[in-house]
């Protein structure tokens, strides 16, 4: 048997912050109790890790990856060996990442492929979503059977026409089945056909330059498309999870929404709270490298974001991690916006990122917590094993340091992508060592991980309701 004792930390979670010494057996947490007490000074360990001077956090929740996911002809740059590595250099040690069903195809294909893809690659534990990209009578009995094997939540798409769309029909009837299954409606809010319309005729007024990937992805589109969503999802009698919310009136509409009771539930992306339009419109095609959809906003925009995590009419943020190098993949796009592939690097930079928004003033220490890792475990079927420090949970836990100051860059980061969307940025907090299951896989910022250790971990219902 194993143990290993963690002492002299301060313990945040979501719901309290105490000076507290944590006992793991076996990989789990057995016992919390105050540092220094005379219970906690009888534990005998294997293996002690002082945390004077640190925090120590559960590891983080992302609920949102797209590793080697397919897109625009090409596929995102990290593998699952490489992106769980670089979440684990960040603090985050469960990933929910989507399984894909292509076009003609069942879900158990796509799910298998995604398994091929994952197993045995991981550094960290992970789960799938799966992305509905053809709602017919056989997808809809499937989605029963794939919630049996801890699929709790499927993706559908109101933008990508032809690609991964779905139509309000087939989003009502895979609503009502979730509403039956008790799985959980992820839904990507933009109205595609609209923006289809505006890409052609941009790029027909020869306007290619990525900026105007956010001039026709427009906010009244993604606002329209969040209201629709939720509509259908009260026809249903389902609840809803809104992804990479960036605009404010589409958080105006959640908001409306959780006035009314719906259990309606959004996410937002450190793309969305730290980088805005001035990134999109960074010159010689570098305005590429932040291609995303949703779409960067305007700098007004983050306050409402804001302002939405600390109300919860946002509660969770999660990266929409989905990494394609500038040279090679997102140069697919020069001469024509529409052909960048989308999605950002930012697997490795979360926990960071939401610390020094601690340190803004933006949100508190526990709600830095809730939102990066409880929130996220409690909305897709984790809670307590993953997303907290208590009895039973798994001994995913991270030691930060709040004082160490360090710049993101490209020359630093772990991701497989040869840019960094926050080159230069200065944070203050930095991860120094992270436990998964009670194994070292970040031992004093050396990586002591290793492909395989990370577990597939199927998933009950959504626990937010
Ligand atoms: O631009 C993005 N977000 N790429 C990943 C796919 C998606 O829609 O989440
Ligand atoms: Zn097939
Ligand atoms: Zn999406
Ligand atoms: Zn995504």
């Amino acid at each position: 048997m194993s143990r290993t004792v963690i002492r002299g930390g301060l313990v945040i979670t979501a719901a309290d912050e105490t000076h507290a010494d944590v006992l793991i057996e076996d990989g789990r947490v057995v016992a919390v109790a105050a540092a220094g007490s005379d219970y906690a000074q009888g534990w005998t360990a294997t293996e002690t890790i002082d945390a004077t001077g640190k925090y120590v956090i559960p590891g983080g929740v992302d609920a949102h990856t797209h590793m080697d996911f397919p897109f625009g002809g090409t596929f995102s740059s990290d593998t699952f060996e490489t992106g769980t590595r670089a979440a684990a250099w960040g603090g985050t040690t469960t990933l929910v990442d989507f399984a894909v069903q292509t076009r003609g195809h069942a879900l158990r294909e796509g799910l298998d492929q995604w398994h091929a893809k994952a197993d045995a690659q991981c550094a960290i534990d992970y789960g799938f979503h799966m992305i509905l990209s053809d709602v017919n009578e056989h997808t809809l009995k499937e989605m029963d059977l794939l919630v049996e094997e801890g699929i709790t939540s499927f993706k559908l798409f109101m933008a990508y026409p032809g690609v991964m769309y779905s139509d309000d029909g087939q989003i009502l009837r895979a609503m009502q089945r979730t509403a039956d299954n008790g799985a959980l409606t992820m839904m990507h809010a933009e109205n595609g056909i609209a923006i289809d319309v505006l890409v052609e005729q941009a790029l027909a007024a020869g306007r290619s330059d990525p900026r105007y990937h956010g001039e026709v992805r427009k906010v009244v589109l993604e606002a329209e498309a969040t209201h629709r969503a939720i509509q259908l999802a009260r026809v249903a009698g389902a609840p809803l999870y809104v992804v990479h919310v960036s605009a404010d009136e589409a958080v105006a509409e959640l908001a409306a929404a959780r006035d009314k009771d719906l259990p309606v539930f959004g996410e937002t992306c450190p793309q969305y709270l730290f980088l805005s339009t001035d990134n999109l419109a960074e010159p010689d095609f570098g305005g590429a490298k932040y291609v995303c959809s949703t779409p960067l906003r305007p700098r007004e925009h983050q306050e409402v974001l804001w302002r939405g995590l600390r109300t919860n009419d946002l509660q969770v943020v999660s990266t929409d991690h989905c990494p394609f190098c500038f040279v090679g993949q997102k140069e697919l796009g020069r001469g024509d916006f529409s052909k960048i592939p989308n999605g950002m690097p930012g697997v490795e930079h979360r926990m960071d990122l939401l610390h020094q928004a601690v340190l803004d003033g933006h949100i508190s220490r526990r709600r830095w917590i809730e939102l990066a890792a409880a929130a996220p475990a409690r909305m897709f079927g984790l809670y307590p094993k993953k997303g907290t420090i208590a009895p039973g949970s798994d001994a995913d836990i991270v030691l930060y340091d709040p004082t160490a100051e360090h710049t993101l860059s490209v020359d630093t980061h772990h991701m497989n992508v040869d840019y960094s969307a926050y080159e230069g940025k200065r944070i203050t907090g930095q991860v120094e060592t992270v436990l998964s299951r009670g194994e070292t896989v970040l031992r004093r910022r050396e990586f002591t991980g290793r492909a395989g250790h990370g577990q597939y971990t199927p998933r009950g219902v959504c626990q937010y309701l």
